[in-house]
């Protein structure tokens, strides 16, 4: 596992999703009650992107056949997903956001 930089914190704020590529991997970053969390982004059912989805308190729902995913740790709340999303730890660094990889 390494650290890949991922943008610098200016780059997010309150209420945010944000679509990031890291190292050929789509990642949303979404910022939800000051906590970062890094998730993909392309759903678990079929190939939509979740960064053009719904954010509530929580989770994030997808546009295409509206499964939600907890913002925690990626668990698919309805169907028709059924499997989670990956999580990503992340760390800041001075001015920096970096995702965990590997
Ligand atoms: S593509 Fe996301 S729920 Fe079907």
């Amino acid at each position: 596992m390494r650290w890949v930089r991922a943008c610098s914190k200016n780059e997010i704020k309150e209420g945010d999703v944000v679509s990031i590529d890291v190292d050929e991997r789509q990642l949303m970053l979404i910022m939800q009650n000051g906590i970062i969390y890094a998730l993909d982004r392309i759903c678990t059912h079929m190939d939509a992107d979740l960064s053009m989805g719904f954010l509530a308190e929580g989770q994030i729902t997808c546009p295409l056949h509206l499964s939600s995913f907890r913002l925690e740790d990626g668990v698919a709340l309805n169907p028709p997903a059924e499997r989670p999303l990956r999580r990503y730890n992340i760390k800041i660094d001075g001015d920096d956001i970096y995702v965990q990889v590997g």
